[in-house]
């Protein structure tokens, strides 16, 4: 059965105290509710090790926001996959847009990532999705099935498993304007099938597909009420332990 996840991504957001409060804000949330998804928050480099030591890895995960395509070496300003398992983070968010956008990260790339961060033992919250001209132009599924063929398709069943896929219309994040729960819905279920051609129909029930892309706690029910939407990668909202409970308990 999959998981029902809501993982926050801080993005360049938050000091490292600041940080560190926050995290420790929401552990504390959580530790009243009886929550019914994995509960992860992914933050800047910097803040893995205190926030690792803040929290409660049974309430709340942890993971990094990015990787390295090298597992060591001269790459001057690099943090490795190893180096992210080594602070006791479990998560890395891969093939964010805003990586492929400004640090010109591509399928070639982030399949190198995909690979060390599964050899280190990190589960890949891995992120496609297509910007507004190719939503205008109708090119969005041909897109998004690219994006998953080039960097996943590599991968054996087994390790195909163990990923985090996240659906994030470039055009809906940190924007205001959400895909609507019909949309979002339509593109999960062509993702499900694109994995399920490839891989089978247990390992396609069995990948836990989120949506990002302002996400808030005013339409998260009617996102994670879709029967493909196994919950949301949180921007902005993520910032607020209100708004990111808000979301968390939509489910
Ligand atoms: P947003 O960001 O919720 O602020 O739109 C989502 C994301 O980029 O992961």
């Amino acid at each position: 059965m999959r998981k029902n996840i809501v993982a926050g991504n801080w993005k360049m957001n938050t000091t490292v105290p600041e940080g560190v409060k926050l995290a420790k804000e929401v552990n504390k949330a959580l530790e009243g509710q009886d929550v019914n998804c994995d509960v992860i928050i992914c933050v800047p480099f910097t803040h893995l090790v205190p926030v690792n030591d803040a929290i409660d890895a049974n309430k709340l995960g942890l993971g990094a926001e990015n990787c390295a395509d090298h597992r060591s070496g001269a790459y001057t300003g690099e943090v490795s996959a190893p180096m992210v398992a080594s602070t006791g983070a479990k998560y890395v968010i891969l093939g964010h847009s805003e990586r492929r956008q400004y640090y010109g990260e591509t399928s070639e790339t982030l399949k190198e990532k995909v690979g060390l961060a599964l050899e280190n033992g990190l589960t890949p919250i891995f992120c496609i999705g297509e910007v507004l001209e190719q939503r205008e132009d109708g090119s969005y599924f041909d897109v998004v099935k690219k994006q998953i063929e080039e960097a996943l398709f590599n991968l054996s069943a087994e390790d195909f498993s163990k990923l985090i896929l996240a659906y994030e219309p470039v055009w809906a994040i940190g924007t205001g304007k959400t895909a609507t729960d019909d949309q979002a819905q339509e593109m999960h279920a062509f993702i499900r099938k694109t994995i399920e051609d490839k891989y089978g129909k247990e390992v396609a029930e069995n990948t836990s597909i989120l949506y990002g892309g302002s996400c808030k706690p005013s339409n998260a029910k009617a996102l994670f009420a879709k029967p493909d939407v196994d919950g949301g990668l949180i921007g902005g909202a993520s910032l607020d332990t209100e708004s990111f409970m808000g979301i968390v308990t939509a489910f």
